[in-house]
């Protein structure tokens, strides 16, 4: 039974480090007047009201996206995903926040498709809705491990992938490495961004041993922390795993990173991770 619910989540620090990236990625992507295909295996429904109750009640986006809003300044890959989430608001006061789907619907062209992946009915629902009457998107919902496995490759041969699961079930750390590694077999070339939560640090070590093995070349690690590690329950840092990501983003987090770190870290104990865990 799915109990996660992204709402309480919008506009965290997880979901900064996680849109910046995947902003600067598409950024690239778009630099190219050659179409890509976005899929987004866990999209949940694209669109948060950061008064609902939801929001209000773990008030988790106050240290994420409302801890930068008031920011002059920002480094250019924060401001460019800042500039997403003000579109997202009419380029008023901050009321609303982009999920994954939305972002990258912001910000492709018409013929770049996407294929969106929401297993728990109501998320489906309010998806649907969110974006319905477009025929350049394709929504399941089903399994988004599976869907993956089944798409690849895209016709357009270039593409990006985001797996963004909740981690509710164990096995995920898992699956979501099986699944990458074959979705890899099947589109070498696409590039793959994971996101991982820190709660248990043993078990994202497995995962970055378990993808340093698998032979796949090419992979990075971004990762933002609010907190040091800890035994208590919680997340207290989380960080994107990249595979093929374009040759600019390794130092435009290298610009974002420690500012993120620097404004949204917990009593002094903000931190970044920059890891190339594969060379080309
Ligand atoms: C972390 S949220 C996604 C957030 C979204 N990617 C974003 O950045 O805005 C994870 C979503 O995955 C959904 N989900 C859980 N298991 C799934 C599965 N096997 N296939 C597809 N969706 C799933 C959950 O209902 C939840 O809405």
């Amino acid at each position: 039974m799915l109990s996660y619910r992204h709402s309480y989540h919008a506009g965290n620090f997880a979901d900064v480090l996680k849109h910046t990236v995947l902003t600067s990625i598409l950024d690239y992507l778009l630099q190219k007047d050659k179409a890509f295909c976005y899929l987004d295996t866990h999209s949940g429904c694209g669109a948060y009201q950061l008064d609902s109750e939801q929001s209000l009640k773990t008030g988790e986006f106050n240290n994420g996206i409302a801890a930068l809003w008031e920011e002059a300044t920002l480094p250019v890959p924060v401001e460019r995903y800042m500039q997403q989430v003000k579109a997202f608001n009419g380029n008023g006061a901050l009321r609303a926040y982009p999920g994954s789907p939305m972002i990258c619907n912001q910000m492709r062209r018409d013929d770049d498709r996407m294929f969106l992946f929401e297993l728990h009915p109501n998320e489906f629902t309010n998806m649907r809705g969110n974006f319905s009457g477009d025929r350049s998107i394709k929504m399941s919902k089903s399994d988004g491990l599976q869907g993956l496995i089944a798409n690849m490759p895209p016709k357009e041969r270039r593409g990006l992938v985001l797996i963004d699961p909740s981690y509710e079930i164990k096995t995920e750390y898992d699956d979501v490495v099986d699944t990458l590694i074959a979705a890899h077999r099947r589109f070498a070339t696409g590039t793959y961004a994971l996101w991982y939560p820190v709660v248990n640090r043993t078990l994202i070590s497995k995962m970055e041993r378990l993808l340093k093995a698998s032979g796949i070349k090419n992979i990075q690690l971004f990762e933002l922390g609010i907190e040091a590690d800890k035994e208590e329950r919680g997340m207290t840092s989380s960080g994107m795993i990249v595979v093929n990501p374009p040759w600019t983003l390794q130092k435009e987090m290298q610009h974002s990173l420690p500012f993120l770190a620097d404004k949204l870290g917990i009593n002094g104990q903000g931190y970044y991770r920059i890891d190339t865990l594969v060379a080309e």
